[in-house]
């Protein structure tokens, strides 16, 4: 089976590309898919995450470093198109890199998790121009935007919700919450799914967004 590819991107640093890329991978390894998680980031977050976790317990998705490919990310992620079953490509912020761009070109579905402020969303809007710019030369590309960081009892703030047709990309139904276990997923190398009772309304989040993301590029 060819892979499915999945680039999470954005303009910005600290939007929530690398816990997107993490927690999806884990989620959808768990239902017994082979995942490959493409660390496209020279900071290498995502390397590190996977390395956090004890040898008795590694993270559920195999990680590599592809950062130095830079502009040609997408010919070395081909090489493993038929190994796994998903790829998610976790890119580094697309104002200083030509990475995410080239990582659309292969790509069926582009996440772009924003943190619903409207100076976070303002700052993000640049992303669109990229992701139109590449759906010239790839069609198929599908996109949508993953409200991450959503803080509880608050709702959208008014001119957070004026900016999102700015981008005019469809928006996740599924939102990710600010909670403090996706920081600690990190520190132990692992996804929320690992954290029991207490991480159980993060958990349904993940689910949410995996579930999507499955229907949309149509792998049960
Ligand atoms: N939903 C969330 N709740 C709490 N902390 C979060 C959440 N999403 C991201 N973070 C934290 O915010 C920081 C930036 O997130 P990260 O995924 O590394 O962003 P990016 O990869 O876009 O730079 C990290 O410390 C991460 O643990
Ligand atoms: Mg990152």
């Amino acid at each position: 089976m060819v892979a499915k590819i999945i680039a999470v991107v954005n303009q910005k640093g600290g939007s929530g590309k690398t816990t997107v890329s993490m927690q999806l991978a884990g989620a959808i390894a768990r239902r017994k898919k082979r995942v490959l998680v493409v660390d496209a980031d020279p900071q290498g977050t995502a390397t590190r995450w996977a390395a956090s976790a004890e040898d008795e317990k590694p993270f559920p998705a195999s990680v590599i470093g592809l950062s130095a490919a830079s502009a040609k990310v997408h010919r070395e992620v081909k090489k493993f198109i038929d190994d796994y079953d998903f790829i998610i490509i976790d890119c580094p912020p697309a104002a200083d890199s030509p990475v995410p761009q080239s990582a659309l070109l292969i790509a069926d579905l582009a996440l772009v998790p924003i943190i619903p402020s409207p100076l976070d969303m303002w700052a993000a809007v640049g992303i669109r121009q990229v992701i139109l710019n590449v759906e010239d030369l790839n069609e198929a590309l599908q996109s949508r935007l993953v409200l991450n960081q959503c803080q509880p009892k608050t709702t959208l703030a008014q001119e957070s919700l004026e900016i999102l047709p700015e981008f005019g990309i469809g928006l996740a139904k599924a939102q990710i919450h600010h909670r403090q276990v996706y920081r600690q997923s990190a520190v132990y190398g692992q996804t929320v799914h690992d954290f029991g009772s207490k991480a159980s309304a993060a958990i349904k989040e993940i689910e949410a967004l995996t579930k999507e993301v499955m229907a949309i590029v149509k792998t049960q």
